[in-house]
């Protein structure tokens, strides 16, 4: 494949501004990120219209960046793929601008890709992968289990009933004290803790389907810090006993959940490949765990590396490959959507 065509990927979906040049789908000669956390950090989330504004002023710095980084010139780009959905609207709207201004000014395709579907996608870019396979989207907004008939094409098994994983991480940081985004946060203390300190819950669906729900586990953390008094106040930070047994114990129970759903779905469909990926698949204790237990019942769990299970533009550049071969471009009119 030596004439396969360069894809400059455009992400801005929600916090990150990313943008990434890939060359026939897996070959990453370039991925940018710029995070914003610290501008969301004060807030302990996501701040909508601060997200919009970061984006636009930084959306065309990173494009250059990550030109630079590749050595590559604009002329150079044969196509432009950028998230179209799922996201912030107002944050998915600089991206998309961008990219339509880009593909306009240099008469290049432009191909619209959904974020979930490239956080899949982002699991067959570095490891050769069979497929069918089981894909395991774990971030701050979305907890799902998907069926990969192809690298393009995902099937929807199952999704969380309430919050997603990572969403939980984050809330727990909120009530220990700790930073924005939580998810890293927390497995740090996690680590100096006793992951059976405490019984936490862990969901199971009535009827046995696959399936994730983490609003209970949240809930149970909250009234452990308020001594079971679901009326009394949170206690403040430096109260709170044995932060780390906290920690380490909610972080065991949501990757317990993690584990074991999955894999029944992985036995209910037959597949022997999960596929792990999302901001959530960077915790070290879901990549031991899920690796493990996954072996013992003979699959293969395959991780991307962290920087491409975290929001970035080289999985949008990947499977805006795809969607181009595949003759699926989009024109000057696409739009945006929030779902
Ligand atoms: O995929 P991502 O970067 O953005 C979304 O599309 O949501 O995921 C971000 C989420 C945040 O909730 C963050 O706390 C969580 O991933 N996260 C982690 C870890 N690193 C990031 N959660 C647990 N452990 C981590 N090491
Ligand atoms: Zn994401």
């Amino acid at each position: 494949m030596a004439s396969a065509e360069l894809v400059l990927g455009i992400e801005s979906s929600c916090d990150e501004t990313a943008a990434a040049l890939v060359r026939g789908g897996r070959e990453i000669k370039a991925s940018v990120v710029h995070s914003q956390a610290p501008d969301h950090a004060l807030f302990g989330g996501v701040v909508p219209e601060i997200a919009g504004r970061s984006h636009l002023r930084h959306i065309i710095p990173v494009i250059d960046e990550a030109l630079a980084a590749a050595g590559a010139d604009i002329a150079d780009v044969d196509a432009v793929a950028v998230t179209a959905r799922p996201g912030l609207i107002g944050s998915l709207l600089v991206g998309l601008s961008a990219a339509k201004a880009l593909a306009y000014a240099r008469g290049l395709p432009l191909v619209c890709v959904d974020h979930i579907q490239a956080h899949a996608y982002a699991g067959t870019m570095e490891a050769e992968v069979e497929l069918p396979a089981l894909a395991l989207v774990v971030s701050g907004g979305h907890t799902a289990l998907y069926r990969m008939e192809r690298a393009a094409e995902l099937r929807l098994l199952a999704a969380t009933r309430d919050d997603a994983a990572g969403e939980a991480f984050d809330k727990v940081a909120q009530m220990l004290g700790l930073g924005y985004p939580g998810g890293p946060e927390v497995s740090r203390l996690a680590a100096r803790g006793d992951r059976g300190a405490l019984a936490f819950p862990r969901y199971r669906a009535k009827d046995g389907r696959p399936g994730f729900s983490f609003s209970g586990l949240k809930t149970a953390v909250l009234y452990h810090l308020r001594g079971q008094d679901a009326l009394a106040p949170t206690p403040p930070p430096e109260e709170i006993e044995r932060p780390a047994d906290v920690a380490a114990s909610f972080e065991e129970a949501v990757v317990d959940v993690l584990v074991e759903q999955t894999l029944a779905a992985a036995r209910a469909e037959g597949l022997a490949t999960v596929l792990v990926t999302g901001g959530v698949a960077c915790n070290r204790r879901l990549r031991e765990r899920m690796t493990a237990d996954a072996a013992a019942r003979g699959i293969r769990a395959v991780f991307p590396s962290p920087a491409y299970c975290s929001d970035n533009a080289a999985m949008i550049a990947g499977l805006g490959w795809e969607h181009l071969r595949a003759g699926q471009l989009a024109g000057l009119d696409a739009d945006a959507s929030p779902r």
